[in-house]
């Protein structure tokens, strides 16, 4: 094992100590200076299994991300407020414990299927197919152990753009109940303009279902900051689908003029979040995006008044599933025994819409062999 250097050669692996271990090495290389680069791996535990579980730090510029093997998901993601102070602005844990533990998808790739399939079953080329029911009578992202809860083998791939890992995980022919041999990738670069851009592709043997997604929950003003409601987004989105009380969509697509979903202007999250009905109560809804599919487009624009932070989602995918975190409960302890509770951090998840395989009028999320799926998602930090 050995560092390769890689964006700024010379120059990181002088910033860089190489190989270092756990997380008190971890502790000493956050943050860091300014003008530097690179990529560094470091070891994070071992799943149940025994399998170690590296983790990858990407930094460029004035950004630093987080990503570790398991569930290919970012653990941290460190951004400049507007003094010029970084900070960490995603939710997650201390160790690999936390997240094998009780763990909401904390910055998670969510896969094979995002978000809810109605009944945990689907039909595809004539044959049924049923899938774990792992949240009341429907399943919930990839089932019982989707792809957040994997272990994906990571390559290096840094280039001209800036650090980069690529992972890639094989879902075995029914897997969780799904149909097809699933080689699916995950690409992270770190980018110097303060842009973390997710690269997500996938081929199969078999005609099946994919909806791909990252999970993380941001919270601009920092995760020890209390909720998002004083957060500003804009959703570039004039409709939503309309969902029933197990949160699967009516197949409706419904415009958000004169409800609590109007987010086409910036608009405090808590300003209207009472209006809404249901329990726990909150924002996890699927907007219908106005446009992009080639090229990555504007999805949407949060702000935190408090620390100046402004982060830009920009995504291929026809669907952003708004969701405040209204299932954190304050019995979770995150970072540095941070509690973590109600709103206290939200997620934009860039995807194609919940429940696709049962609605005809939503855009098709059936991979068949001769196809390749691809999906990118740029989050991109700025300050006001
Ligand atoms: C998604 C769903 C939510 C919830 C979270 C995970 O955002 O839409 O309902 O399941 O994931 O807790």
């Amino acid at each position: 094992m050995q560092l390769r250097s890689t964006f700024m050669g010379v120059l990181a692996s002088f910033f860089w100590a190489p190989w270092s271990l756990g997380a008190a090495a971890e502790a000493q290389t956050s943050g860091g200076s300014k003008a530097d680069g690179g990529l560094q791996k470091m070891d994070f535990g071992k799943t149940p299994e025994g399998m170690p579980v590296e983790l990858y730090v990407l930094k460029n510029g004035r950004m630093t991300v987080k990503v570790m093997t398991y569930g290919a998901t970012i653990t941290e993601l460190h951004v400049p407020d507007r003094r010029g102070t970084p900070g960490d602005v995603v939710l997650g844990f201390d160790n690999l414990e936390g997240y094998l533990g009780n763990n909401p998808y904390f910055g998670a790739t969510i896969g094979r299927v995002a978000n809810r399939i109605a009944g945990g079953k689907f039909t595809l080329e004539g044959k049924g197919y049923a899938l774990a029911l792992n949240q009341g009578p429907n399943s919930l992202h990839g089932g019982r152990k989707g792809f957040d809860k994997v272990l994906w083998k990571a390559e290096e791939i840094s280039g001209p753009d800036g650090p980069a890992v690529k992972l890639t995980y094989l879902s075995r022919d029914g897997e969780e109940g799904y149909p097809g041999h699933l080689s699916a990738s995950v690409t992270f670069t770190v980018k110097d303009d303060d842009e973390l851009r997710i690269d997500d592709t996938a081929t199969t043997d078999k005609a099946t279902p994919v909806n791909l997604t990252n999970h993380s929950y941001f919270n601009l003003a920092g995760p020890a900051s209390g909720t998002i409601l004083d957060h500003e987004l804009m959703l570039a989105a004039d409709t939503y689908t309309p969902v029933d009380d197990t949160l699967i969509p009516t197949g409706e697509i419904a415009s958000v003029r004169e409800t609590p979903l109007d987010f086409t202007t910036p608009t405090r999250i808590g300003a209207r979040i009472d209006q809404l009905k249901g329990d726990p109560g909150g924002y996890d809804h699927n907007f219908v995006l106005r446009g992009g599919e080639e090229s990555p487009a504007l999805a949407a624009r949060l702000y935190d008044p408090k620390s100046g932070r402004v982060m830009e989602v920009f995504t291929t995918e026809p669907g952003v599933q708004f969701y405040s975190g209204n299932f954190l409960d304050g019995t979770l302890k995150g970072r540095g025994g941070v509690v973590y509770r109600k709103h206290q951090g939200l997620c934009l998840e860039a995807q194609h819409f919940p429940d696709s395989v049962h609605h005809a009028n939503f855009p098709s999320i059936i991979l068949r062999p001769s196809m390749t799926y691809t999906q990118t998602t740029i989050y991109r930090f700025s300050t006001r």
